[in-house]
């Protein structure tokens, strides 16, 4: 509550008030050179980011196999809660929706439940876009999250399903700002005919599909008795994966089990960019193969297949471990993640005067040579002089003139100055463009200038 009293109410903070306007005097006038260098409109200045920041952001995380097995182990217990399996229609499937679902909400990812249906049943899609990235460049990974009936379905396809997962968690972990959008998705009804990927594609309208530049599918990643192939299609997602591969000195095949098996399908054939893994089912492993990858020759890639036996138990862990990691691998390479440091401060020193118990006034920050969209942690550093700060409300408007309140006004807060740093989510915004710190005062007789502010990416 503000004292009305005109003259009186900011006496007692009077003699702190100018003892403090007498430090910045001082400290001012310790400091000529800030004042008597140019004053220029914008200053940019470029930090040193610590360099093991720097590299983690740039290069794919090592997935760990823990966290894979735990997603892996968790569609297990609800398969055996639920009748012994996750498939089409049955309850078992709906909760391997909503555990995945719960893992990428909590992440900040925005994730969409896509209702069809097959066979008199009700199925769904799990889709999950991480904010951010280029909405015309949409790279997406996926993996079918039903199993058949007669068991839980872990080789085939909790392996794909939980790898993809780790991996969405790895980008909000990484707080991954790629140059193209991401998009991650878990299909319904894939044993029944890629009913749930169909239905995806065919419902998306054509200018959407424009978007998409890339699908990656992984469906069966952790064959019990696994061979490495990769599917022969787009070239550069192909040799994505072979370089993956080649990088761990292991030789890879051609996979020919099939090209319509699985759920790149629809994609590739309304003209999306494909491709993906697969560590083999029901194929025989041949003695050449058992020769480069291990494994026992004469048998099944993997024998459980769409057996009750696809249990925990038939997984290979080294092939799940690896193959989750070229998940990632091809996640961070083919999106591009920004090749510009975190860390990056964009400043402007330029004194803008806050007329008392007046109009806002703006500072504008032009923020360049960045790509994709601001983080989801922006900080920014405002410096305001004034002698009742709690006559001021503060906002950062981003480009798009979206503003982020920073401070609202408080009557009582009687104190000196505006100098805090704030943390802004300012992931949907497009880092590029005219930022705005925006200032009003609100209540009468104390006055001050917005001194200099940052954002820091
Ligand atoms: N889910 C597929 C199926 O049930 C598994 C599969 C078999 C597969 N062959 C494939 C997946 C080839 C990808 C590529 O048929
Ligand atoms: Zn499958
Ligand atoms: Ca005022």
């Amino acid at each position: 509550m503000k004292i009305t009293v005109p003259g009186v109410r900011h006496i007692p903070t009077r003699t702190a008030a100018v003892a403090a306007l007498a430090l910045a005097g001082l400290l001012a006038a310790a400091a000529p050179a800030a004042t008597a260098a140019p004053v220029t409109s914008q200053r940019p200045v470029r930090s040193a980011p610590a360099p093991a920041l720097e590299a983690s952001a740039l290069a794919a995380p090592d997935i760990p196999l823990a966290n894979v097995k735990a997603h892996l182990t968790q569609l297990s217990s609800i398969a055996a809660a639920n009748g012994g399996n996750r498939a089409h229609g049955r309850a078992g499937y709906l909760a391997s929706v909503n555990y995945v679902k719960g893992k990428l909400d909590a992440a900040g990812f925005t994730t969409t439940v896509q209702q069809f249906t097959s066979s008199g049943a009700t199925g769904y899609n799990l889709i999950a876009d991480w904010p951010g990235g280029d909405p015309n460049q949409v790279l997406m990974s996926g993996a079918h999250l039903d199993s058949v009936t007669s068991g839980a379905g872990m080789n085939d396809n909790g392996s794909g399903s939980s790898a993809v997962l780790e991996t969405a968690l790895a980008v909000s972990r990484a707080q991954l700002q790629p140059t193209k959008h991401l998009r991650f998705a878990w299909w319904g009804a894939e044993e029944l005919g890629l009913i749930g990927s169909k239905y995806y594609v065919n419902n998306l309208p054509s200018a959407e599909r424009s978007k998409v530049s890339g699908y990656l599918n992984f469906d069966m990643i952790g064959s019990p008795n696994a061979g490495y192939f990769v599917y022969d299609d787009d070239p550069t997602i192909e040799q994505t994966f072979k370089d993956y591969y080649a990088g761990l000195g292991i030789s890879t095949e051609i996979e020919t089990e099939g090209d319509g098996r699985s759920d790149h399908a629809p994609f590739k054939n309304v003209g999306i960019p494909v491709g993906g893994l697969f560590s083999g089912a029901d194929y025989i492993k041949t003695a050449a193969q058992a020769q480069k990858w291990g494994g026992t020759s004469g048998q099944a890639f993997d024998r459980c297949y769409h057996s009750s036996c696809d249990s925990l138990t038939n997984i290979n862990d080294t092939a799940l471990d690896r193959n989750s990691d070229a998940v990632a691998y091809a996640v961070w390479t083919l999106s591009a993640g920004s090749t510009i440091p975190s860390g990056e401060v964009f400043e402007t020193l330029t004194d803008v005067s806050i007329p008392d118990n007046g109009a806002a006034v703006t500072s504008s920050l032009t923020v360049s040579g960045r790509t994709g969209n601001a983080p989801t942690a922006l900080k920014v550093g405002v410096d305001i002089k004034h002698t009742w700060r709690g006559d001021l409300v503060v906002d950062l408007v981003a480009p798009d003139g979206t503003a982020y309140r920073l401070k609202n006004s408080s009557s009582g807060d009687s104190a000196d100055n505006v100098i805090a740093t704030y943390t802004v989510n300012a992931s949907s915004e497009v880092a590029n463009g005219a930022w705005k710190l925006r200032v009003q005062d609100v209540g009468a007789q104390d006055t001050g200038y917005i001194d200099s502010w940052r954002l820091t990416f």
